[in-house]
């Protein structure tokens, strides 16, 4: 997933922190390094070394270092465990855990190996996903049962939670069998995605 699709999802579910947030199918954990750039408001580029602004005429090096340090100091700590997630493939956790290990305070972040199947449940938080669409997840997944189990486990297992999920492939939405509060668009790197919010009572 590109990270400014990650990032623009984020900022729609409006979470602020007041709750956990977690992703059960986190691959490489694009949305859960979103969250915490969030969160921890970690400037987005903060690890690029120079910008294409630094050529033009009128730059002030003195104001640009102004600005990033002012930046900086806003940056703060995550409680552990407020952002965490899982996803039941080992190279995808293992690549999460890398990922996230790079960023600000992503060792206070908790990746887990496990089929959401498993999970004890999810209970007044904020999910927010991105299950498989339009590829071939192996023979064992039949792609229709893996969206109606998943709406299953939303609805039986994650009471008081509110969810968003981002559809790569928007046919799978009716799979779900949950009725979403609204759906938007989101079109990125080719895809006709949507993301879907559900409040889970
Ligand atoms: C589209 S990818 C997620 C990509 C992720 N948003 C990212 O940016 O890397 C879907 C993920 O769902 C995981 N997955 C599929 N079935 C699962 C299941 N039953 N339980 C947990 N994870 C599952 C796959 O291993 C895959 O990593």
């Amino acid at each position: 997933m590109q990270e400014t699709l990650a990032a623009g999802i984020i900022r729609l579910t409006g979470w602020n922190g007041r709750v956990p947030l977690y992703d059960p199918m986190c691959g490489s954990g694009t949305l859960l390094s979103e969250a915490l750039m969030h969160y921890c408001r970690i400037p987005a580029g903060v690890f690029r070394k120079r910008f294409g602004f630094e050529q033009m005429p009128d730059f002030d090096p003195a104001l640009w270092e102004q600005v990033k340090a002012e930046a900086d100091s806003r940056i703060r700590s995550v409680p552990e465990g407020l952002i965490a997630g899982s996803d039941r493939d080992k190279t995808a956790v293992h690549a999460a855990r890398t990922n996230i290990m790079g960023i600000h305070h992503g060792n206070l972040v908790d990746i887990a190996r496990s089929d959401f199947r498993d999970l004890p449940g999810l209970a007044d938080q904020v999910i927010v996903t991105n299950p498989p669409y339009g590829i071939r997840m192996g023979r064992d997944q039949d792609m229709d049962l893996l969206f109606r189990e998943f709406g299953n486990f939303l609805k039986h297992k994650c009471k008081g939670s509110t969810a968003y999920i981002f559809f790569g492939d928007p046919v799978y939405i009716k799979h779900i069998g949950l009725k979403p509060t609204w759906k938007k668009p989101l079109k990125a790197g080719g895809l006709d995605g949507r993301l879907a919010k559900y409040e889970l009572f």
